[in-house]
């Protein structure tokens, strides 16, 4: 043990010397190494077990270390695993042939799905679409979306501290008031407000001094609205179900292309196939990544319908990166694409999902700090507050978030820890991504562990009884 421990004193004593702290690892105030996986868990040094409630953001739906996807990633090294994205091979065909078939079967409409390699840049490869389609420069956004961290994708991120270092370089989005019922941007409740939102959307289109639109020829200055369908980074927000249904109409009416962000919630988070599903329209273009390989090879990518994308429309070198639709991606892919075909699975997705928030439902009457508790297949959020039931209490998410990476949880007579992740607007919300395979058990296992780092930071402690 003291061996492991020196070992990890040394590379965490690299780390600071040697790591950019550009990247997140810094969020948290003590670093971890983790070095195993299986399933549902992560291990770190000492072999220790934590149960990850988040899988890599939604990018290990199907579990660590996945046998199948394994499997197929083994057999792809063999076989073909290094070739340029000038040449074809077989996987990259029958993967965008199999997400142009599911796609359509969601939306029934056509078309062909161009590949990158990491999200952001799959977002900007639909800047770079809609921009060459519609000539227009123009997008609108909701306060609360995440769509990467590249110059481009930031303009359409609503955080201004994600531009704030580096300024624009493409054009800032204007960002409209997500459907956040639980703190609704206009002061109402969704029992009466008849889609008051919606309203106030439609009136920037009512004169031409509302900026948005020629009112003489009826011509939109905006090319497209990106959307999450549920908003991921901004705290697994769910809509109202008319919601999207009454925007789109809107967009239509003035030729706005709406486009479908589905990076966390694609790939059966929500128990649809894509969660744009559940809301009764159809995207123009829709962008994914994450999951598509179960978190190995990164490859992204977008769809969009044919008369955006075929050959005349985007024709060769329209965008290009070296890694895009690399082999052992595409490869990790299909597999995925063939795992998510058993019918069985939006049932246990759906199953486990209402499950675990019932659960989460009984613990919120413990414990006057969660304040809302809602999810959508295996997307589940907490928002935590102050014993108010409103007031944002980032300051216990933290201590929770913290004291379950600290391992020190207990199950069975053996110590875990817990892997959460925070989001929201007020980073007051845990966001719930666990693998599609969690157990009955492990859904067990994380009420035991919430239930006690609730009780830890929440319940007063006892005074002790003074001795005589
Ligand atoms: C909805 C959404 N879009 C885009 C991205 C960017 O993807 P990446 O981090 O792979 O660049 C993310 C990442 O979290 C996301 O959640």
């Amino acid at each position: 043990m003291i061996k492991v421990k020196e070992s990890e004193k040394r590379l965490l004593a690299e780390e600071s010397r040697y790591c950019s702290y550009g990247d997140t690892a810094h969020y948290l105030k003590n670093s971890k190494i983790f070095s195993g996986c299986d399933g549902s868990f992560l291990y770190d040094y000492y072999k220790r077990p934590y149960l990850d409630l988040q899988m890599w953001y939604s990018a290990v739906n199907l579990g660590y270390k996945n046998e199948r996807v394994n499997h197929a990633v083994r057999n792809q090294m063999d076989r073909l695993p290094q070739l340029a994205s000038q040449y074809l091979h077989r996987e990259k065909i029958e993967l965008a042939a199999s997400l142009s078939k599911q796609t359509q079967k969601s939306f029934k409409a056509k078309g062909r799905v161009h590949f990158n390699v990491g999200g952001s840049q799959a977002i900007e490869d639909s800047i770079k679409l809609i921009r060459k389609t519609t000539g227009k420069t123009q997008f609108f956004a909701f306060q609360g979306g995440y769509h990467g961290r590249t110059i481009g994708a930031s303009e359409i991120t609503s955080s201004y501290r994600y531009r704030k270092p580096y300024g624009h370089f493409s054009n800032r989005a204007q960002f409209i008031p997500y459907p956040y019922c639980f703190r609704c941007h206009y002061g109402k409740h969704f029992d009466s407000c008849k889609y008051y939102c919606v309203d106030q959307f439609a009136k920037l289109f009512e004169t031409e001094y509302n900026s948005i639109v020629d009112t003489k020829t009826g011509e939109c200055e905006f090319a497209a609205f990106y959307i999450e369908p549920i908003q991921g980074t901004g705290g697994y927000i769910i809509p109202p179900p008319d919601y999207f249904r009454k925007i789109k109409k809107i967009l239509d009416y003035f030729k706005i292309y709406l486009v479908d962000d589905e990076m966390q919630m694609g790939f059966y988070r929500t128990g649809r196939f894509w969660g744009l599903e559940h809301f009764g329209i159809e995207p123009d273009v829709l962008v994914f990544g994450k999951s598509l390989t179960n978190g190995m090879n990164p490859l992204s990518g977008l769809w969009a319908k044919e008369a955006l994308v075929k050959p005349e429309a985007f024709p060769p070198g329209s965008t290009h990166s070296t890694f895009s639709s690399n082999p052992m991606g595409t490869a990790a892919g299909l597999e995925v694409m063939k795992i998510l075909q058993d019918k069985t699975l939006a049932n246990r997705i759906n199953n486990s999902g209402k499950r675990f928030v019932s659960m989460l439902k009984k613990l919120q009457k413990k414990y006057k700090e969660i304040a809302d508790v809602t999810g959508i297949g295996l997307a589940i959020r907490i928002e935590v507050c102050q014993k108010d039931g409103i007031t944002p209490n980032r300051h216990l998410v933290d201590e929770i978030f913290q004291a379950g990476l600290d391992g020190g949880l207990e199950y069975k007579g053996k110590k875990y820890g817990l892997v959460l992740d925070v989001g929201g607007y007020f980073k007051n919300a845990f966001t719930l991504a666990p693998s599609f395979y969690i157990t009955e058990e492990e859904i067990g296992m994380a009420y035991k562990f919430l239930d006690e780092l609730f009780s830890r930071f929440t319940v007063p402690k006892r005074r002790p009884v003074q001795k005589i």
